[in-house]
Protein backbone atom coordinates (compact mmCIF):
# COMPACT_ATOMS: atom_id res chain seq x y z
CA UNK A 1 0.00 0.00 0.00
CA UNK A 2 1.07 3.33 -0.78
CA UNK A 3 1.87 6.00 2.01
CA UNK A 4 -0.70 8.57 2.28
CA UNK A 5 -3.58 6.26 1.04
CA UNK A 6 -6.43 4.84 3.86
CA UNK A 7 -8.65 1.62 2.82
CA UNK A 8 -11.50 1.73 5.34
CA UNK A 9 -15.58 0.85 5.26
CA UNK A 10 -17.58 2.99 3.47
CA UNK A 11 -20.60 4.83 4.89
CA UNK A 12 -23.85 6.40 3.97
CA UNK A 13 -21.97 9.91 4.01
CA UNK A 14 -19.68 8.67 1.71
CA UNK A 15 -21.75 8.68 -1.05
CA UNK A 16 -20.92 12.08 -2.80
CA UNK A 17 -17.55 11.44 -3.41
CA UNK A 18 -17.91 7.64 -4.74
CA UNK A 19 -20.69 8.85 -7.11
CA UNK A 20 -18.03 11.99 -7.62
CA UNK A 21 -15.36 9.44 -8.20
CA UNK A 22 -18.13 6.94 -10.21
CA UNK A 23 -19.35 9.57 -12.85
CA UNK A 24 -15.55 9.90 -13.72
CA UNK A 25 -14.77 6.71 -14.31
CA UNK A 26 -17.87 5.26 -15.70
CA UNK A 27 -19.71 8.84 -17.14
CA UNK A 28 -22.11 6.48 -18.46
CA UNK A 29 -23.45 4.82 -15.97
CA UNK A 30 -25.94 7.69 -14.52
CA UNK A 31 -26.20 6.60 -11.02
CA UNK A 32 -27.01 9.90 -7.82
CA UNK A 33 -25.48 10.18 -4.54
CA UNK A 34 -28.86 9.40 -3.16
CA UNK A 35 -28.89 5.93 -4.82
CA UNK A 36 -25.40 5.57 -4.03
CA UNK A 37 -26.44 6.07 -0.46
CA UNK A 38 -29.09 4.06 -0.75
CA UNK A 39 -26.66 1.12 -2.44
CA UNK A 40 -24.07 1.68 0.87
CA UNK A 41 -26.51 1.45 3.18
CA UNK A 42 -29.59 -1.16 1.95
CA UNK A 43 -28.29 -4.68 1.69
CA UNK A 44 -29.78 -7.90 2.86
CA UNK A 45 -27.51 -9.53 5.31
CA UNK A 46 -27.42 -12.42 3.49
CA UNK A 47 -25.37 -10.61 1.08
CA UNK A 48 -22.46 -10.39 3.22
CA UNK A 49 -21.90 -7.26 1.75
CA UNK A 50 -18.52 -4.92 2.53
CA UNK A 51 -18.17 -1.26 0.93
CA UNK A 52 -14.90 -0.29 0.88
CA UNK A 53 -13.59 3.50 -0.03
CA UNK A 54 -9.85 4.38 -0.36
CA UNK A 55 -8.94 7.89 0.62
CA UNK A 56 -5.81 10.36 0.15
CA UNK A 57 -5.80 13.51 1.97
CA UNK A 58 -9.50 13.42 3.04
CA UNK A 59 -10.09 13.21 -0.77
CA UNK A 60 -12.32 10.29 -1.59
CA UNK A 61 -10.54 8.12 -4.51
CA UNK A 62 -11.06 4.99 -4.92
CA UNK A 63 -14.18 2.42 -3.92
CA UNK A 64 -14.53 -1.49 -3.52
CA UNK A 65 -16.91 -3.43 -2.87
CA UNK A 66 -17.99 -7.61 -2.62
CA UNK A 67 -20.85 -9.53 -1.88
CA UNK A 68 -22.56 -12.94 -2.02
CA UNK A 69 -25.14 -12.92 -5.03
CA UNK A 70 -28.34 -14.15 -3.44
CA UNK A 71 -30.73 -13.57 -6.05
CA UNK A 72 -29.29 -16.84 -7.69
CA UNK A 73 -30.41 -20.27 -6.18
CA UNK A 74 -26.42 -21.21 -7.16
CA UNK A 75 -24.60 -21.44 -3.94
CA UNK A 76 -21.18 -19.70 -3.56
CA UNK A 77 -21.64 -16.63 -6.15
CA UNK A 78 -20.56 -13.46 -5.05
CA UNK A 79 -19.82 -10.18 -7.49
CA UNK A 80 -16.95 -7.64 -6.79
CA UNK A 81 -16.19 -4.02 -7.66
CA UNK A 82 -13.18 -2.14 -7.69
CA UNK A 83 -12.72 1.26 -9.21
CA UNK A 84 -9.69 3.85 -8.81
CA UNK A 85 -9.53 7.97 -9.90
CA UNK A 86 -7.37 8.14 -12.92
CA UNK A 87 -5.14 10.18 -11.40
CA UNK A 88 -4.81 8.01 -8.23
CA UNK A 89 -3.96 5.04 -10.42
CA UNK A 90 -0.69 2.77 -10.67
CA UNK A 91 0.38 3.33 -6.81
CA UNK A 92 -1.68 0.02 -5.43
CA UNK A 93 -4.71 1.01 -4.32
CA UNK A 94 -6.76 -1.45 -6.60
CA UNK A 95 -4.47 -3.98 -5.31
CA UNK A 96 -5.27 -2.81 -1.62
CA UNK A 97 -9.02 -2.84 -2.27
CA UNK A 98 -9.04 -6.22 -4.10
CA UNK A 99 -7.14 -8.09 -1.51
CA UNK A 100 -9.89 -7.08 1.61
CA UNK A 101 -12.30 -7.99 -0.70
CA UNK A 102 -10.96 -11.53 -1.91
CA UNK A 103 -10.36 -11.92 1.61
CA UNK A 104 -13.65 -11.08 2.63
CA UNK A 105 -15.19 -13.12 0.04
CA UNK A 106 -13.07 -16.27 1.05
CA UNK A 107 -14.42 -15.94 5.01
CA UNK A 108 -18.20 -15.48 3.97
CA UNK A 109 -18.36 -18.92 1.99
CA UNK A 110 -17.69 -17.30 -1.71
CA UNK A 111 -16.63 -19.85 -4.80
CA UNK A 112 -16.83 -17.58 -7.89
CA UNK A 113 -16.38 -13.87 -7.90
CA UNK A 114 -17.84 -11.97 -11.08
CA UNK A 115 -16.36 -8.77 -12.38
CA UNK A 116 -16.94 -6.13 -15.00
CA UNK A 117 -13.38 -4.29 -15.95
CA UNK A 118 -13.13 -2.20 -19.06
CA UNK A 119 -10.50 -2.31 -21.24
CA UNK A 120 -7.94 -0.70 -19.35
CA UNK A 121 -8.22 -2.54 -16.22
CA UNK A 122 -8.31 -6.08 -18.03
CA UNK A 123 -4.46 -6.58 -16.89
CA UNK A 124 -5.50 -5.73 -13.58
CA UNK A 125 -8.29 -8.42 -13.33
CA UNK A 126 -6.42 -11.44 -15.28
CA UNK A 127 -3.09 -10.62 -13.18
CA UNK A 128 -5.72 -11.24 -10.00
CA UNK A 129 -6.77 -14.65 -11.76
CA UNK A 130 -10.06 -13.26 -13.55
CA UNK A 131 -10.97 -14.84 -16.78
CA UNK A 132 -13.56 -14.92 -19.13
CA UNK A 133 -15.08 -13.75 -22.34
CA UNK A 134 -18.44 -12.24 -21.77
CA UNK A 135 -18.99 -8.34 -23.05
CA UNK A 136 -20.88 -5.70 -21.45
CA UNK A 137 -21.89 -2.90 -24.27
CA UNK A 138 -22.83 0.36 -22.81
CA UNK A 139 -24.88 2.65 -25.16
CA UNK A 140 -26.16 6.23 -24.71
CA UNK A 141 -28.65 8.74 -26.72
CA UNK A 142 -29.50 12.13 -26.82
CA UNK A 143 -33.18 12.30 -26.11
CA UNK A 144 -33.89 15.37 -28.64
CA UNK A 145 -34.62 13.19 -31.94
CA UNK A 146 -36.11 9.95 -30.58
CA UNK A 147 -38.20 7.79 -33.86
CA UNK A 148 -41.86 7.94 -33.98
CA UNK A 149 -43.55 6.35 -31.38
CA UNK A 150 -44.93 2.88 -31.81
CA UNK A 151 -49.11 2.66 -31.46
CA UNK A 152 -50.01 1.16 -28.45
CA UNK A 153 -51.45 -2.13 -29.29
CA UNK A 154 -55.33 -2.98 -28.62
CA UNK A 155 -55.91 -4.45 -25.00
CA UNK A 156 -52.34 -2.79 -24.02
CA UNK A 157 -52.90 0.62 -21.57
CA UNK A 158 -49.91 2.31 -20.39
CA UNK A 159 -49.48 3.75 -16.96
CA UNK A 160 -46.28 4.91 -15.12
CA UNK A 161 -45.01 3.39 -12.10
CA UNK A 162 -46.91 5.31 -9.45
CA UNK A 163 -49.68 3.87 -10.39
CA UNK A 164 -48.52 0.15 -10.28
CA UNK A 165 -49.16 -2.27 -7.39
CA UNK A 166 -45.08 -3.48 -6.57
CA UNK A 167 -46.67 -7.04 -6.67
CA UNK A 168 -47.12 -6.56 -9.76
CA UNK A 169 -43.79 -5.10 -10.90
CA UNK A 170 -42.05 -7.40 -8.97
CA UNK A 171 -43.31 -10.46 -10.51
CA UNK A 172 -43.19 -9.26 -14.23
CA UNK A 173 -39.63 -8.32 -13.20
CA UNK A 174 -38.50 -11.57 -11.90
CA UNK A 175 -39.86 -13.34 -14.69
CA UNK A 176 -38.58 -11.36 -17.39
CA UNK A 177 -35.11 -11.45 -15.82
CA UNK A 178 -34.71 -14.85 -15.56
CA UNK A 179 -34.19 -14.53 -19.33
CA UNK A 180 -31.40 -11.80 -18.92
CA UNK A 181 -28.62 -13.17 -20.16
CA UNK A 182 -26.09 -13.82 -17.41
CA UNK A 183 -23.27 -16.73 -15.63
CA UNK A 184 -26.14 -17.41 -12.75
CA UNK A 185 -29.77 -17.22 -12.95
CA UNK A 186 -31.51 -14.63 -11.02
CA UNK A 187 -33.71 -17.33 -9.95
CA UNK A 188 -34.19 -17.13 -5.91
CA UNK A 189 -35.11 -13.05 -5.61
CA UNK A 190 -37.25 -12.98 -2.85
CA UNK A 191 -40.56 -9.86 -2.88
CA UNK A 192 -39.22 -8.26 0.41
CA UNK A 193 -35.86 -7.98 -0.30
CA UNK A 194 -36.59 -6.58 -3.85
CA UNK A 195 -38.93 -4.19 -2.54
CA UNK A 196 -36.19 -2.56 -0.21
CA UNK A 197 -33.40 -3.05 -2.75
CA UNK A 198 -35.25 -2.05 -6.15
CA UNK A 199 -38.54 -0.52 -5.62
CA UNK A 200 -37.88 1.36 -2.24
CA UNK A 201 -34.20 2.58 -3.70
CA UNK A 202 -34.05 6.69 -4.52
CA UNK A 203 -32.43 5.57 -8.24
CA UNK A 204 -35.83 4.57 -9.49
CA UNK A 205 -38.08 7.23 -10.60
CA UNK A 206 -41.50 6.20 -10.57
CA UNK A 207 -43.15 8.68 -12.38
CA UNK A 208 -41.18 7.77 -15.52
CA UNK A 209 -40.98 4.12 -15.41
CA UNK A 210 -43.57 3.13 -17.84
CA UNK A 211 -45.81 -0.59 -17.48
CA UNK A 212 -47.86 -1.85 -20.48
CA UNK A 213 -50.73 -3.56 -18.56
CA UNK A 214 -52.80 -6.33 -20.49
CA UNK A 215 -55.49 -5.94 -17.69
CA UNK A 216 -54.03 -6.62 -14.27
CA UNK A 217 -51.17 -7.82 -15.06
CA UNK A 218 -47.84 -6.03 -16.45
CA UNK A 219 -47.26 -7.52 -19.83
CA UNK A 220 -43.92 -5.08 -20.23
CA UNK A 221 -42.28 -2.78 -18.27
CA UNK A 222 -39.06 0.11 -18.18
CA UNK A 223 -37.62 0.91 -15.41
CA UNK A 224 -35.88 4.59 -15.16
CA UNK A 225 -33.48 5.85 -12.83
CA UNK A 226 -32.14 9.54 -12.70
CA UNK A 227 -29.06 11.30 -12.31
CA UNK A 228 -29.78 15.14 -12.20
CA UNK A 229 -29.99 15.85 -16.24
CA UNK A 230 -28.95 12.01 -17.19
CA UNK A 231 -31.16 9.00 -16.94
CA UNK A 232 -30.56 4.81 -16.65
CA UNK A 233 -32.68 2.38 -17.73
CA UNK A 234 -32.47 -0.03 -14.35
CA UNK A 235 -34.32 -2.49 -16.26
CA UNK A 236 -36.69 -3.75 -19.54
CA UNK A 237 -38.42 -6.88 -19.28
CA UNK A 238 -41.62 -8.80 -21.56
CA UNK A 239 -43.02 -11.69 -19.78
CA UNK A 240 -42.80 -14.53 -22.11
CA UNK A 241 -46.27 -14.22 -23.40
CA UNK A 242 -46.35 -10.69 -24.97
CA UNK A 243 -43.08 -10.99 -26.42
CA UNK A 244 -42.26 -10.32 -30.20
CA UNK A 245 -45.56 -7.59 -30.12
CA UNK A 246 -43.06 -4.54 -30.20
CA UNK A 247 -43.77 -3.75 -26.48
CA UNK A 248 -40.52 -2.99 -24.99
CA UNK A 249 -39.92 -0.37 -27.99
CA UNK A 250 -42.97 0.83 -27.37
CA UNK A 251 -42.71 1.34 -23.37
CA UNK A 252 -39.54 2.62 -23.88
CA UNK A 253 -39.82 5.62 -26.19
CA UNK A 254 -42.67 6.39 -23.84
CA UNK A 255 -40.13 6.43 -21.44
CA UNK A 256 -37.84 8.23 -22.85
CA UNK A 257 -40.26 10.64 -24.13
CA UNK A 258 -41.51 11.23 -20.62
CA UNK A 259 -37.69 11.70 -19.20
CA UNK A 260 -36.93 14.55 -22.18
CA UNK A 261 -39.70 16.24 -21.13
CA UNK A 262 -38.80 16.48 -17.63
CA UNK A 263 -35.28 17.63 -18.35
CA UNK A 264 -33.50 14.46 -18.91
CA UNK A 265 -30.98 15.38 -21.91
CA UNK A 266 -28.81 11.51 -22.04
CA UNK A 267 -29.87 8.31 -21.61
CA UNK A 268 -27.57 5.36 -21.28
CA UNK A 269 -28.09 1.62 -20.89
CA UNK A 270 -26.44 -1.51 -20.99
CA UNK A 271 -26.83 -4.79 -22.81
CA UNK A 272 -25.35 -8.24 -22.72
CA UNK A 273 -23.69 -9.14 -26.27
CA UNK A 274 -26.00 -11.83 -26.62
CA UNK A 275 -28.76 -10.07 -26.05
CA UNK A 276 -29.98 -9.47 -29.54
CA UNK A 277 -33.71 -8.37 -28.72
CA UNK A 278 -32.71 -5.48 -26.77
CA UNK A 279 -29.74 -4.71 -28.44
CA UNK A 280 -31.82 -4.56 -31.65
CA UNK A 281 -34.67 -2.38 -29.64
CA UNK A 282 -31.90 0.34 -28.30
CA UNK A 283 -30.37 0.71 -31.70
CA UNK A 284 -33.79 1.22 -33.02
CA UNK A 285 -34.18 3.97 -30.52
CA UNK A 286 -30.76 5.70 -31.66
CA UNK A 287 -28.32 4.58 -29.19
CA UNK A 288 -25.06 4.56 -29.47
CA UNK A 289 -22.09 2.48 -28.36
CA UNK A 290 -20.16 3.99 -25.68
CA UNK A 291 -18.02 1.57 -24.08
CA UNK A 292 -17.90 -2.11 -23.43
CA UNK A 293 -16.80 -3.59 -20.77
CA UNK A 294 -15.69 -7.21 -20.24
CA UNK A 295 -17.47 -9.80 -17.84
CA UNK A 296 -14.84 -11.66 -15.70
CA UNK A 297 -14.94 -14.53 -13.24
CA UNK A 298 -12.56 -16.31 -10.64
CA UNK A 299 -12.82 -19.28 -8.60
CA UNK A 300 -11.70 -18.75 -4.99
C1 LIG B 1 -35.47 -8.01 -24.52
C2 LIG B 1 -37.00 -8.01 -24.31
C3 LIG B 1 -37.33 -6.94 -23.26
C4 LIG B 1 -37.70 -7.69 -25.64
O1 LIG B 1 -39.09 -7.55 -25.40
P1 LIG B 1 -40.18 -7.57 -26.60
O2 LIG B 1 -41.38 -6.90 -26.05
O3 LIG B 1 -40.31 -8.94 -27.13
O4 LIG B 1 -39.45 -6.63 -27.66
P2 LIG B 1 -40.14 -5.92 -28.94
O5 LIG B 1 -41.19 -6.81 -29.45
O6 LIG B 1 -40.49 -4.53 -28.58
O7 LIG B 1 -38.92 -5.79 -29.95
C5 LIG B 1 -38.07 -6.87 -30.13
C6 LIG B 1 -37.15 -6.47 -31.26
O8 LIG B 1 -36.03 -7.36 -31.18
C7 LIG B 1 -35.91 -8.01 -32.42
N1 LIG B 1 -35.39 -9.34 -32.17
C8 LIG B 1 -35.99 -10.33 -31.51
N2 LIG B 1 -35.17 -11.40 -31.46
C9 LIG B 1 -34.05 -11.05 -32.11
C10 LIG B 1 -32.85 -11.72 -32.40
N3 LIG B 1 -32.61 -12.97 -31.99
N4 LIG B 1 -31.91 -11.05 -33.12
C11 LIG B 1 -32.11 -9.77 -33.52
N5 LIG B 1 -33.25 -9.10 -33.26
C12 LIG B 1 -34.19 -9.73 -32.56
C13 LIG B 1 -37.29 -8.05 -32.99
O9 LIG B 1 -37.23 -8.26 -34.35
C14 LIG B 1 -37.80 -6.67 -32.60
O10 LIG B 1 -37.32 -5.68 -33.50
P3 LIG B 1 -38.24 -5.23 -34.76
O11 LIG B 1 -39.50 -4.66 -34.17
O12 LIG B 1 -37.40 -4.17 -35.41
O13 LIG B 1 -38.46 -6.42 -35.56
C15 LIG B 1 -37.49 -9.40 -23.83
O14 LIG B 1 -36.98 -10.39 -24.70
C16 LIG B 1 -37.08 -9.76 -22.42
O15 LIG B 1 -37.79 -9.48 -21.45
N6 LIG B 1 -35.91 -10.41 -22.26
C17 LIG B 1 -35.40 -10.81 -20.95
C18 LIG B 1 -35.02 -9.61 -20.09
C19 LIG B 1 -33.90 -8.80 -20.71
O16 LIG B 1 -32.92 -9.34 -21.21
N7 LIG B 1 -34.05 -7.47 -20.64
C20 LIG B 1 -33.06 -6.57 -21.12
C21 LIG B 1 -32.03 -6.39 -20.10
S1 LIG B 1 -30.77 -5.32 -20.67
Amino acid sequence: MTTGALVRLATGDDAEGVAAVRRVVYPYKAMSAAATRHMITVQSPGERFLPLVAERDGELIGWGSAGLNVWTSEPGQSELSIYVHPEHRKRGIGSALAERLHQHLTEVGALRVRTFVQPDGLEFARNLGYDGTRQMHYAGVELGSLPVQPETPDGIELVTFDTVDPRAAYTADTISSLDEPSDSPLDAVEYDQWLEEIWNSPAMDKSLSVAAMAGDEIASFTVVETDTDRMWSGMTGTVPAHRGRGLAKLVKSVALRRAAAAGITAAYTSNDDVNAPMLAINNWLGYRRVQTEHGLLRSL
